[in-house]
């Protein structure tokens, strides 16, 4: 339905340009009102004639489901329609500013620029110079408004970090919740309800393939129709610090300037509370994608858009093939904490693992500090010299206390079992990614045990990650 209200649409527009280029030779132009009501008739037009398209009279088989999704589309449509109304006022003060400023008439102006009121772009720019999106991913959770409600808490403000919010699911009761919030967020919805056709055991994997989907859409709408240039993605099941925003923010440019970097993440894998400082200004680089609150940039989205898989994304996105030994911020403390899910993710991981993880709760102003002790060059010499400086322990020594010194210590693996051994022993995620531990960079996994820096790390000619390793 989508797709044919968008050739209503583009009909629409057609005539109402038409409309528009009557009224300016009618020169009205000189008034300002003509802008206000060649506004409201816009609206009008656009909403009369979708209205009578899309209308169809309610034959035997009428459905009132689907009627109530059919009035839902076109209701996005119609904000849709608002979106582009706005571009086309900008367009229409670009145009009145250059007749002020130039003394040009509008005739001229239209052939020296023959697009100054084109219409067919579909490209609906909310991304303004500097400004960092923030795409919300909701299903059929209506708790979704536990996560907007801090969204909108602590976002600094709407120019710098829109919010688009892409719903999947046509879940009635979830749309409501998101609609309710008005103009401060832009509702869009996955328009493929398909079914995905499974054999045999894929079968009970069917809501990944939905994730999959959901997400390839809609980071594709957030970075080509709303042409932003950087975004953050989150989950509607996430909690968030107070300084969730600040923390992108400051981390932005950093992202944008160290090629060796292709995400931050405000998620510490390895965060329950006796594995971290006590410390919120703390930021440390991971080859291990975690995902969980994340930031990437458009050109990395245009090097995954055209392969992105049609299920399991996010064990996808961590193999070599796509990283391409690049490397991800992670803090010391979150800034995200997932409140629970029911559904496709594992209850029981969130029982034992994900409920521990402690959220940050003081603001620390990232955005006015000195960050570039995380570019690449400057952090592996300080990393290495740091862990490989530090005096070698055992296992056992740690555990029972008897180290003489008070700064950080080394423990060192060479196999995936002894790793495994350690990690299990003192309360650290065992598991490997494409050969990556959690929150592991050349290696080597940082944490806290009993108030002391601990590196659990391989030899120091360690000479990659071996992705055998599972
Ligand atoms: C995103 O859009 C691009 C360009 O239209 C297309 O090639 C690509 O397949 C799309 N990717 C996804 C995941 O939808
Ligand atoms: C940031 O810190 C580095 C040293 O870590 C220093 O060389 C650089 O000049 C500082 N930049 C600013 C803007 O203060
Ligand atoms: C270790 O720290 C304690 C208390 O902070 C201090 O009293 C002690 O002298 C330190 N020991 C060494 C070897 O630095």
């Amino acid at each position: 339905m989508t797709a044919k209200c968008n050739s209503k649409t583009v009909f629409i527009a057609r005539l109402l340009k038409a409309t528009l280029n009557y009224a300016f030779s009618a020169s009205i132009m000189r008034k300002k009102t003509f802008y206000l009501i060649g506004s409201v008739s816009f609206i009008c037009w656009t909403v009369i004639l979708c209205y009578l398209f899309i209308h169809k009279p309610l034959g035997k088989g009428f459905k009132y489901n689907e009627v109530v999704i059919q009035v839902e589309n076109l209701e996005n449509e119609l904000q849709s329609q608002l979106k582009a109304n706005e571009l086309l006022l900008l367009h229409l003060k670009n145009i009145k500013k250059q007749i002020q400023e130039t003394g040009k008439d509008l005739k001229k102006i239209l052939e020296d620029n023959p697009d100054a009121l084109d219409l067919k772009s579909d490209k609906i720019t909310i991304n303004k110079e500097d400004s960092i999106c923030v795409l919300l991913l909701a299903c059929n959770r209506i708790t979704v408004k536990r996560n907007l409600d801090q969204l909108l808490k602590y976002r600094p403000d709407e120019k710098s970090f829109p919010l688009i919010v892409s719903q999947d699911c046509n879940h009635r009761a979830t749309t409501n919740a998101i609609m309710s919030y008005g103009n401060q967020l832009t509702l869009i919805r996955q328009p493929d309800m398909s079914d995905i056709p499974l054999v045999g055991r894929e079968k009970k994997f069917k809501g990944y393939y939905k994730i999959s989907r959901h997400y390839g859409w809609a980071l594709n709408q957030t970075f080509h129709k709303f042409n932003c240039d950087t975004a953050i993605i989150v989950e509607d099941d996430l909690d968030i610090a107070p300084d969730f925003f600040e923390y992108f923010r400051g981390l932005y440019p950093i992202l944008k300037s160290d090629p060796t970097l292709w995400c931050v993440s405000a998620w510490n894998d390895n965060g329950k509370e006796a594995l971290v400082a006590n410390d919120p200004t703390l930021l440390h680089r991971t080859d291990f994608f975690p995902g969980l609150g994340w930031m990437l940039t458009k050109d990395i989205w245009l090097e995954l858009q055209t392969k992105w898989p049609k299920a399991f994304w996010d064990d996808w996105i961590r193999q070599p093939a796509q990283r391409k030994e690049r490397a991800c911020i992670r803090p010391e403390i979150s800034r995200t904490k997932t409140f629970g899910k029911i559904g496709v993710s594992n209850g029981l991981f969130y029982e034992k693992h994900l409920k521990f993880i402690k959220l940050n709760d003081e603001f620390v102003p990232f955005s006015k500090r000195n960050l570039t002790h995380l570019l690449k060059d400057n952090y592996d010499v300080a990393f290495l010299k740091s862990v490989y400086g530090s005096p070698p322990v055992s296992l056992q020594q740690l555990l029972s206390g008897s180290i003489s010194t008070n700064g950080s210590v080394r423990l060192t693996y060479k196999t995936k079992d002894s790793f495994k051994k350690i990690a299990k022993s003192l309360g650290l995620m065992e598991d490997f990614k494409s050969g990556v531990p959690r929150i592991g960079y050349r290696g080597v996994v940082s944490f806290m045990h009993k108030h002391r820096r601990v590196y659990l790390a391989p030899i120091a000619e360690w000479k990659g990650y071996d992705t055998s390793w599972t």
